[in-house]
């Protein structure tokens, strides 16, 4: 039976309802799905970080985005293209300075909160299921309270863009000369949707366009905004696929690394 309790001061109260839930569907599916997902990722990712090795394919100059920039002693020096000022030590990832910040940006990322709120703490589990926690204090205390740091996650990750773009750009050296295989292709897919990502975080937006009165008197930023909203609509494809172009531009430049296929050259 449906009753509705009302609250004094509230103009509308919910329904008490005693089901759990009214929806019938498989609302289930999508948090299950992105729970799989997401560990899949984490589990992959951390294994590799702390491997140390098949990360850098000298011939070529392939550097996997899990360890650039590579700055431990243990880097092959062909790979440190900023020096190596930390000693080597297996707790220390050979991408020590950008990890940290890459973690912080996807952390606080606007869609990946949706979604590990959803798949992780239930919190809630779907729209109109009810939160698996008693109490709910929201973004307003410690830990969650960082969540705001996310804008400043967003400038980091534009210059660790920039750091990828610069390895994919000398990934084009082969020996002394030119040279072009399908690892390029593949590092240069992966930078074109990093940037992608980066560029419709809903931060950029708002630094491009927000707290603007006038846009006809702002015509560039107002382009820009419009270019990053465009982009924004498509969020959370792009927080996918770009966990998807990480993870094979890692895996394959492992494999090549490791001896276990040839890379398939175009030229060089
Ligand atoms: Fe997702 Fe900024 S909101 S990266």
């Amino acid at each position: 039976m449906t009753t509705t309790a009302t609250r004094p001061g509230s103009a509308r109260a919910r329904a008490a309802i005693a089901a759990k839930t009214l929806r019938t569907d498989r609302w289930w599916f999508a948090p299950l799905i992105t729970f799989v997902g997401l560990s899949a990722w984490v589990i992959y990712a951390t294994v590799r970080v702390f491997m140390h090795k098949w990360y850098f394919v000298e011939t070529y100059h392939y550097l996997t985005p899990f360890y650039s920039p590579c700055i431990t002693d243990r880097c092959v020096p062909d790979a440190a293209h900023f020096g190596t000022p930390l000693p080597s030590f297996w707790l220390i990832p050979e991408a020590a300075f950008t990890l940290p910040f890459l973690l912080l940006f996807r952390l606080t990322c606007y869609y990946y909160r949706k979604a590990y709120y959803r798949a992780f703490w239930l919190s809630p589990p779907a729209c109109a299921v009810p939160d698996g926690h008693k109490t709910y204090s929201g973004e307003t205390r410690f830990p969650l309270l960082g969540q705001n740091l996310h804008r400043y996650a967003f400038y980091a990750a534009g210059i660790i863009s920039l750091i990828n773009t610069w390895d994919a750009i000398i990934a084009f050296r082969s020996g002394d000369g030119f040279g072009f295989g399908l690892g390029n292709i593949i590092l240069v897919g992966n930078v074109v949707m990093l940037w992608a990502y980066t560029l419709s975080c809903h931060s950029c937006r708002h630094i491009a366009g927000g707290r603007l009165k006038h846009f006809s008197k702002h015509p560039v930023r107002y382009r820009f905004w419009t270019f990053a909203s465009k982009l924004n609509a498509r969020h959370m494809m792009l927080a996918w696929i770009t966990l998807g172009t990480l993870a094979l531009t890692d895996f394959y430049i492992m494999a090549l690394s490791a001896g276990w296929f040839p890379d398939l050259r175009f030229v060089g």
